[in-house]
């Protein structure tokens, strides 16, 4: 529920999500932006990073399935806005082309499979899946800088990026909210089913990409060497502490009568809770007499 007074799936409401994704656009070129001189130790960890290539096919999709999905939308509002999200999908792989060539990192680019005949579910797989990726991706980025993995002005440049996903995931639970109402399916029960089915879509999309990683990366070490830098006094709880707060953080900028991604929040909260009260019992049977 929101708590201002746009009726989810109404006209206003289409309008304001929309809205609020021109207005919150930011322009930059990716080859302009001031790109660090790195050190060889720092380059070390940058080139390490196991996951470049998997990020730049994972951007490159995103782009061709957003782009896809708004040639099949009528709503001139609605088609501009999705628009703008394919334009910075697309944006998005070229940073991260650019920073392969710029630093040297060991990544190709892999051809991309066709797209699903069925391109609003896969719009709806690819938004869910960013709503888990990006859930994740907020504590990984908080760990990772408070660690200082890279330098500082590295993190600066993937600020843009982190805060687009943030719109992104935002437009899209709004969308996807709109969407169920004007099919006649926007009761909130039916909302949460369908949030459900998607997010077990994505986990096991997600389990399948770490699998194929780790099987590709067979052999680099990365875990034990470069990713040592922050993964110093990591345990779940503490990352799964940064994930909650970073998301609220992130969101709390976002406009107050939009929707947000509450489901992975929310499991969060549940398991945090249950964590202190386990690490509160333990203590409390380690100091019983
Ligand atoms: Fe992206
Ligand atoms: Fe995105």
């Amino acid at each position: 529920m929101n708590d201002t007074s746009v009726a989810i799936g109404s006209e206003a409401h289409k309008r304001l999500f929309c809205r609020h994704f021109h207005a919150t656009y930011q322009d930059y070129v990716p080859a302009e932006l001031p790109w660090p001189a790195l050190d060889e130790a720092a380059l070390g960890r940058l080139r390490a990073v196991p996951f470049w290539q998997e990020v730049l096919h994972t951007e490159r999709r995103a782009g061709a399935i957003v782009k896809a999905f708004s040639e099949t939308v009528t709503d001139p509002e609605l088609k501009q806005a999705i628009d703008l999200q394919g334009f910075e999908e697309t944006r998005h792989a070229d940073l991260i082309r650019v920073m392969i060539a710029r630093y040297g990192i060991d990544a190709s680019e892999q051809l991309l499979e066709r797209l699903p005949d069925d391109i609003e579910t896969a719009f709806k797989d690819f938004g869910f899946g960013e709503c888990m990726d990006s859930f994740l991706g907020f504590g990984v980025f908080k760990i990772a800088r408070e660690a200082g993995f890279l330098p500082d002005e590295m993190f600066s440049i993937f600020e843009r990026l982190m805060y687009e996903e943030t719109r992104h995931i935002v437009f899209f639970v709004n969308w996807m909210a709109w969407r169920l109402v004007q099919q006649g399916r926007g009761a909130a029960w039916r909302r949460g089913a369908a949030s459900l089915r998607f997010y077990g879509r994505a986990l096991k999309r997600m389990v399948g990409t770490a699998r194929r990683g780790a099987k590709q990366n067979d052999g680099r070490d990365f875990a034990a060497t470069q990713a040592g830098v922050f993964l110093d006094g990591f345990t779940f709880r503490r990352f799964l502490e940064d994930c909650y707060a970073e998301n609220a953080r992130r969101m709390s900028v976002m406009d107050e009568g939009l929707l947000r991604p509450v489901f992975l929040p929310r499991l969060a909260d549940v398991a945090l809770a249950s964590l202190r009260l386990w690490s509160s019992r333990k203590r409390a049977e380690a100091t019983a007499p």
